[in-house]
């Protein structure tokens, strides 16, 4: 199989690379995803809202939101929510607009901005949500560090990704669909083969989903721990703002 591999040196590359991959697949990525999860992704985002549990005309920020799907989610299940989507993949929040635009006005705002560095206040938000993007971020810890800073006490988060599956049979099956099926129908459909290539590989470094929680739990946040989907090829875990 070929990938297409990170670029070595600081961090901050991978960065950029990641930013510059979700600008070429912005126009294509919403079908693409309906295609390549057979429209599955739509009902895991709903079960993350249900975890969420957002408090009525709450605030809520859901991170590196891309084209808005959890956010107009969120406003779906409740239009009385406030929602803030950032990203920092310009075209990506273009495409987020203007599905804002195209629809009854609502409560959202799009920022341009980095997780790892959110500009926002401390203890400003009442939930958090963040979609199949933990994998992409240059730093785990930092992105969890801000997420606490900027949620009030009490407040959750989930985060909603891809994950290891436990039983070696079936993630022997998830990763040749993985490894080797995204790529090809992400070419097809995405209109770009190394950047479907590259998304299963930023799955390979990603920590398991048990030492995920350790990270939530390390990052301040209590009671963390996850929901397996699909038998663990899916997770949403979740944890409490201190
Ligand atoms: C796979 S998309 C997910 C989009 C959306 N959450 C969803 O559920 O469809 C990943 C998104 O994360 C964004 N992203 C990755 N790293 C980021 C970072 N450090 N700060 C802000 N956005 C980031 C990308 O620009 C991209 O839009």
């Amino acid at each position: 199989m070929t990938t297409t591999p990170l670029p070595a040196g600081p961090p901050d590359d991978k960065g950029a690379f990641v930013r510059e991959m979700f600008a070429r697949i912005a126009p294509r990525y919403d079908v693409t995803n309906r295609v390549l999860t057979a429209g599955m992704d739509e009902r895991w985002r709903r079960r993350a809202i249900r975890l969420l549990a957002p408090p009525h005309g709450g605030r809520i920020l859901d991170l590196c939101c891309g084209t808005g799907d959890i956010a107009f989610h969120l406003l779906r299940t409740d239009p009385s929510l406030q929602v803030t989507g950032v990203d920092f993949c310009a075209p990506m929040l273009e495409a987020a607009r203007r599905r804002a635009a195209a629809q009854a006005p609502m409560a959202v705002t799009f920022v341009e901005g980095d997780v790892s560095a959110l500009p926002f206040e401390d203890r400003s938000f009442d939930g958090a949500t963040m979609g199949f993007s933990m994998r992409n971020v240059v730093d785990i810890d930092r992105t969890l560090q801000e997420i606490r800073r900027v949620l009030r006490p009490g407040a959750r988060v989930v985060n909603l990704d891809v994950s290891k599956a436990r039983n070696r049979a079936w993630k022997a099956c998830f990763d040749l669909y993985f490894y080797h099926v995204v790529p090809l129908v992400g070419g097809l459909v995405g209109g770009s083969k190394d950047a479907y290539a590259y998304l299963p590989q930023s799955l390979t470094h990603h920590p398991s989903a048990e030492q995920l929680v350790e990270r939530f739990t390390a990052a301040g946040f209590r009671d963390a721990g996850y929901v397996p989907l699909m038998g663990g090829a899916i997770a949403i875990h979740y944890g409490i703002a201190p």
